[in-house]
This record gives C-alpha cells, structure tokens and sequence, in this order.
C-alpha cells in the first residue's frame, strides 16, 4: 500500500476538526512544519549536530554494540536523530517512520543529500507496520510526548524489537524543565517584539506583521501537539509496565535549557536577516559552557529539575 502524500497547506475545515483529534492535528501541524522545520530547529548534518545527537545518545545508553545492525525510528520529523546518528558510525541499516508524510519525505530527501538510502514509511508509533523481532535498536527524539498512549509506544517498540534489542528515547520534556522553558519563551516573546517595534530599532529589527501573525497560530497548534511532560520515574515505570527490561533514565540540561528557549524564541521573534556568524556562534558556544556547567553541578540537582529525559531499555531476552 502507498503512503499518504504529504498535506502542507490545510483548510480552515480541517484546522477547526484538528482542535478535537490530536492525530489529525500532528499530520497538519508537523506536514505544515516539514517545509522549514530544519531552519526552524538549526538542523544540521555536521559535526555540530552528529556530537549532539552522538551525546545524547551516548548519555542514556553508552557505546557498546557499535553499529546496531537494523535500526528503526519512530516520529523521525526530517531525519536529525537518524541520519546524524548514522554519521556518527552509530547505525548501519536504517529504517524511518512518522505520523506526518511530510516529514518522512523530509527525512528521504536529506538521506539523498547525504548519499544514504533509509527505508521510509508512514506509521503511527501505537501500530508500527513491522512483524515481531524486526529491528536491533528502535530510536526517537523528541516524539513520546505527542504520542496519546505512551505506554503502548513502549508495547509497540519491544514487539518489533529483537531480544536483547534496545530503545534509546532522548530529548523529552521533563514536568519543571518545560513549565520552566515556556515562561522564559513567552517572555522572551513579549519583550523581543515589542522593542523590536521602537523607533530606533524598527527598520532593522522587526519582523513583518504577517510573519510573527503565522508564528503566533503555529504557537497555538503547538498546544494541542505537545501532549505530555515527564516526570523521570514515572517514564521508567511505563517502560517498565510494557515489559521492558533494564530501563533507566538520565535528565540533561538545567542552565543550558535557561538559556537556550530564550536564544531560539529571540531568533523567531526578530528579523532573522540582523543575526549573523557571531550570534550563531554565542548561541552554540553558551549552549556548550552552560551544558558543561550543568553536568558539573549534576550531583546537586534532583534529576527532575533538568530540562531533558532520555530513556532506554532492552527487550526481554526470554518471554516472560
Ligand atoms: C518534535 S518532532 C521531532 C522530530 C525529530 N525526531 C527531531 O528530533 O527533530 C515530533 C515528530 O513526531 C511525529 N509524531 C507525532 N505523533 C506521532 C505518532 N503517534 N507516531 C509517529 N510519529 C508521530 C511528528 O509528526 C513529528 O515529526
């Protein structure tokens, strides 16, 4: 059977039914976002982008096994987790799925530019299209918490999961770190557009009317496609209801999350055209010292309070 073709431009009908079905909303929000999300995201496949995607993952899961042999995303959005990760020597085989046609596209087309071929599929991470024991390692990056059923997420990764394979989830947002997150955007928002708009800074700063008007309504789709936060035990316990075993769970980012929501949220906010080298440079290397600093003070901090969750399990070697 073919996949759905990608749907970038909805109605008006299809928004308004969007609101009372979170799966529609995720194919329209995230096939609209398909088209810019790698600017949007600073979405790269070099070494910036391989060592973030390579130590997020090394973080959670360490680096045995070395390249898993068939590897299966989930929520791939345009392919960052995957193709980084296969950069970084972690994947050998790759397979890529997403609820959005638009994203699995996006995902196929960066493969090509890289010279990879990625088997490709739409599907929804509660009913993967695979048989039984298919896959070595099933991965995702920010996607659990779009999924209604998380639990049967996990179900589903252990079923195509070979025994002994494993799922390596990074990059959710915790309870804190997003109730945190979000006041310093919606701040940071409110502040950058408004003295955007003064007179010295008006012709050189501000972004066009209409513009920050389409960043305002994506904002408020956003509402109805980021369905969950986590608490870190309580993600383990899902994982660990599935049937999964091994699990365990790390939380990164505290300053760097701090600093980070407001960078990007001035980026969207301003005349992008007025950020150069030098800011992206700020951005990436404060980014960095802040990280650094927040591994640092790790034993202090409860787990709960950081920005990040990356989990990670195995599939029960023996049927229980
Ligand atoms: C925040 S994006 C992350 C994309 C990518 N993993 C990354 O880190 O850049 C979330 C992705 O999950 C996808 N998604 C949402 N619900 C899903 C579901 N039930 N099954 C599979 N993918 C889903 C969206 O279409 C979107 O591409």
């Amino acid at each position: 059977m073919n996949d759905p073709r990608p749907h970038p431009v909805a109605s008006e009908a299809e928004v308004e039914a969007a609101w009372h079905d979170t799966k529609l909303a995720q194919v329209l929000y995230h096939d609209w976002e398909a088209q810019t999300y790698d600017d949007k995201w600073s979405i790269s496949y070099d070494e910036r982008c391989i060592s973030y995607a390579r130590d997020r993952f090394v973080a959670v899961a360490g680096e045995q096994d070395w390249p898993y042999g068939e590897s299966l995303e989930i929520g791939c959005g345009t392919g960052f987790f995957t193709l980084n990760l296969k950069l970084a020597g972690v994947l050998d085989k790759t397979y890529v799925t997403d609820l959005s046609p638009g994203m699995v596209e996006a995902t196929k087309r960066n493969a090509d530019n890289l010279g990879f071929t990625v088997e490709g599929r739409v599907a929804d991470a509660e009913r993967l299209p695979y048989d039984d024991d298919s896959f070595d390692l099933v991965i995702g990056h920010a996607v659990i918490h779009h999924i209604p059923d998380v639990e049967k997420a996990f179900s589903e990764m252990l079923r195509v999961l070979r025994p002994g394979g494993r799922f390596v989830i990074c990059g959710e947002p915790t309870r804190y770190g997003d109730f945190v997150a979000r006041r310093l955007s919606r701040a940071t928002w409110w502040l950058a557009t408004r003295a955007a708009k003064l007179g010295p800074f008006r012709d050189k700063w501000a972004r066009p009317q209409e513009e920050l008007d389409e960043s305002s309504r994506a904002a408020a789709l956003e509402a109805v496609v980021d369905l969950h936060t986590f608490d870190p035990d309580t993600l383990a316990r899902m994982a660990r209801r599935a049937g999964a075993d091994g699990v365990h769970t790390v939380t990164e980012e505290l300053t760097a999350a701090w600093f980070g929501w407001p960078v990007r949220t001035f980026e969207h906010a301003v005349n992008p055209e007025r950020l150069g080298w030098n800011w992206a440079m700020f951005a990436y290397r404060g980014w960095q010292r802040l990280s650094a600093l927040d591994r640092f003070v790790r034993p202090l901090v409860p787990d709960e309070l950081y920005y990040n969750v990356s989990v990670t399990g195995t599939c029960p070697r023996f049927p229980r």
